[in-house]
């Protein structure tokens, strides 16, 4: 039955826009949303709370750890037990900590159940680095959503201003480097568009235009 599901997957590097365009094509078609990378984001935070250094010698209790996160994602909230950590898991450290708790295989295959779990009627927006390649390949639309570097560090920094946080765009830029170099080698599941994405570069347009853009191309799918 769960084949029956229409799924959209929306991948791409940090700061991409992702969850901003893909949270609003789930709200245009009434469908579930999935943010992968707050899995793996909740999971580095529980594993330091733990008190785990997040590294392959701990790679087997993380896992553990992952396989039944006690994560209840609640009308734009996360709560990690009785911890609402929305904004704790946000910042550019617990980016940076999800980023290598990302690379432990098997902490990759004790989410995979969890991710799954979000198929449901009516459809799905599934957002990440490995939703088209390696947790659902059969979707019928992909897409590959990027921009350049330094826009995406212009963007970041934007909203880090906003929230008062102070960085700088060189600072930033060297970060999210850093992490897409990360996401990108690593051995299982890396950062790449699947064969079949379609590439969106969004270094100059809005998000309406990317949200148009996906909208477009997924009533297009649905003529087949
Ligand atoms: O999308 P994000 O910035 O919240 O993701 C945080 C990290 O989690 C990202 O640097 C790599 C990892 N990630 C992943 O490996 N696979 C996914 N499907 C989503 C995120």
């Amino acid at each position: 039955p769960t084949a029956q599901v229409p799924v959209l997957c929306i991948d791409g590097p940090t700061a991409s826009g992702k969850g901003t365009v893909a949270a609003a094509v789930a709200r245009a078609l009434g469908y579930h949303f999935l943010d992968s990378g707050a899995m793996y984001r909740i999971t580095a935070y529980a594993a330091l709370r733990a008190d785990h250094a997040i590294g392959a010698e701990n790679e087997a209790a993380i896992a553990r750890m992952a396989a039944t996160l006690p994560v209840r994602f609640d009308d734009g909230r996360i709560w990690l037990d009785t911890e609402d950590v929305t904004d704790a898991i946000r910042t550019e450290a617990a980016g940076m900590n999800a980023s290598k708790v990302s690379a432990l295989p098997a902490v990759r295959a004790a989410l995979v159940d969890l991710q799954l779990s979000f198929r449901r009627l009516p459809g799905l927006v599934a957002d990440g680095r490995d939703m088209g390649t390696v947790i659902f390949p059969a979707a019928p639309l992909k897409v590959y959503l990027t921009a350049s570097a330094e826009r995406r560090a212009e963007r970041r920094h934007k909203q880090l201003i906003s929230k008062g946080i102070s960085t700088t765009i060189a600072d930033l830029r060297a970060d999210l480097e850093a992490r897409d170099a990360r996401d990108s080698s690593r051995a299982v599941a890396p950062l790449r568009a699947a064969a079949d994405a379609l590439i969106l570069d969004n270094s100059d347009l809005t998000v309406q235009a990317c949200v148009d853009r996906v909208l477009a191309w997924w009533d297009q799918r649905q003529g087949f």
